[in-house]
């Protein structure tokens, strides 16, 4: 028996006879000499084959395999730079383990709408293998982010009795004859954690019916959402620099390989350091109407103060930071009932969003939540919102209330910005908008 090795632990294997157990990604052949890209999900291996050493039969055989069929070599490790990945494989022996005749993906351009109808292969491509790395490396450092600072996992329900986030955008299920709604939001579920805890997370699938096609939106997407009793805007603005600034270092020391395969400009990832720019929602305004007024001929970019900020909007207040931006005090009417009011100016919340730079947007919101009872109760008649639903929310305003904060961040936007792609849709492995529930 051979050992079965994965590309990616190839450096401790050099000289050995062993077996890589992958697929066929490529294969051209020179006479007598057959080159087999094989990819075992770790890597790619170059993989030679000579007719002499397997004999005519195996030879015809690997050279009739079509793209990713499975298969197991085996032969000998060496090193060698000029070889893709760095190494290289002279076959001595090749099983057959699945045939593969006219894989659908081809090396050649195919359409966007081709590509997703065939996710579940198109993951095997390159640029898709990398992003997922990158996704999943993200969310290893959030967690270990917050774990280090001691934080505590609190899994939310994605069955909820009510809204959290307006009601515009809300699924809605049968329940055993009665209305359950998908979660938009873990954040009032978290504010318990935190009573019981003292700093929660909760990281899990969120649920909005966005109508809207843009790059941006999901209609299922993954929200990662610290909360912390006795916190205020201030400590809540601080805490998710320093969790941005962590994870993108942590993805540029650990998946460089990936971001270079995407063409990721690094240098624009170097740059994000603490501290992150504050700035008002005022502050804001201010910047749109200057903006306005140099290019009057420019369409998308009218804004009325007061408003909530749209994609291109997003984008302008932005351009002029290398860094993310956090934009606090937004108006009252255009955020959640559950956020507290500044002190200084009652129409202002204590809420911010981070901006990503070079145009990717908000990828996190957050907010110092209502913490007087009276308030809230307010708030939530004000908003319209069923007060028996939210008995048990106002319980924590009723029994020990504390100052306490928290943000959202929105993983595939987050994802979508480091590894510098145009559409989340392809951040997520099987992703979900308003056409596209398949495969
Ligand atoms: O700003 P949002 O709506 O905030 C909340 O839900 C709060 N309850 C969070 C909290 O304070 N615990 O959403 C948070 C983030 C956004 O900044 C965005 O990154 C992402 O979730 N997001 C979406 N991502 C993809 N598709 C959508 N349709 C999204 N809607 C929001
Ligand atoms: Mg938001």
């Amino acid at each position: 028996m051979k050992k079965r090795v994965y590309i990616a632990d190839f450096s401790d294997h050099v000289g050995e006879e062993i077996e890589v157990a992958g697929w066929l990604y490529n294969q051209r052949s020179s006479g007598k000499i057959l080159f087999l890209l094989v990819r075992d999900g770790t890597g790619i291996v170059q993989a030679v084959m000579s007719k002499k050493e397997v004999g005519d039969e195996l030879f015809e055989q690997a050279k009739a395999l079509g793209q990713e069929s499975s298969l197991i070599v085996s032969g000998a490790l060496r090193k060698d730079d000029r070889a893709p990945g760095g190494y290289e494989m002279w076959v001595s022996g090749i099983e057959i383990v699945g045939t593969s005749i006219d894989y659908p993906i081809s090396p050649k351009e195919h359409g966007t709408t081709f590509l997703m109808d065939h996710r579940h292969l198109w993951l095997r491509s390159k640029r898709q293998h990398a992003i997922l790395r990158i996704r999943h490396e993200v969310i290893a450092g959030f967690r270990d982010f917050l774990n280090g600072r001691g934080f505590i996992n609190l899994d939310t329900p994605i069955f909820t009795p009510n809204a959290a986030e307006g009601s515009t955008t809300l699924f809605e299920t049968d329940y055993f004859n009665a209305k359950a709604y998908l979660a938009q939001t873990g954040q009032l579920y978290a504010e318990a954690g935190a009573k019981a805890h003292g700093k929660v997370y909760c990281f899990g699938p969120t649920f909005r019916a966005e109508k809207s096609k843009t790059r941006r939106h999901l209609t299922e997407f993954w929200m990662l959402e610290p909360e912390v009793a006795y916190m205020d805007l201030e400590g809540d603005m601080e805490l998710a620099e320093d969790m941005i600034e962590d994870v993108v270092s942590r993805v540029l020391d650990r998946r460089a390989e990936e971001l270079k395969l995407l063409e990721r400009d690094i240098g624009k990832l170097e740059n994000i350091k603490t501290p992150f720019p504050r700035i008002t929602y005022e502050k804001c305004c201010d910047i749109l109407e200057k903006y306005k007024t140099e290019h009057p001929d420019e369409d998308g970019v009218e804004f009325e103060r007061g408003e909530d900020f749209g994609a291109r909007h997003e984008s302008i207040i932005a351009e002029s930071y290398d860094r993310p931006l956090m934009v606090h005090r937004f108006p009252a009417e255009i955020k959640a009932f559950y956020m507290k009011r500044a002190p200084e100016d009652e129409s202002k919340v204590l809420g911010f969003d981070m901006l990503a730079p070079e145009g990717y947007g908000e990828i996190i919101g957050g907010s110092q939540r209502e913490d007087d009872y009276d308030t809230l109760l307010k708030r939530i008649n004000e908003h319209n919102l069923p007060v028996e639903a939210f008995q048990w929310y106002l319980d924590l305003r009723r029994y020990g209330t504390t100052s306490s904060a928290g943000f959202g961040l929105g993983l595939e936007r987050t994802i979508t910005w480091i590894c510098g792609i145009h559409h989340l849709r392809e951040a997520i492995p099987f992703p979900r908008m308003m056409y596209r529930l398949n495969p």
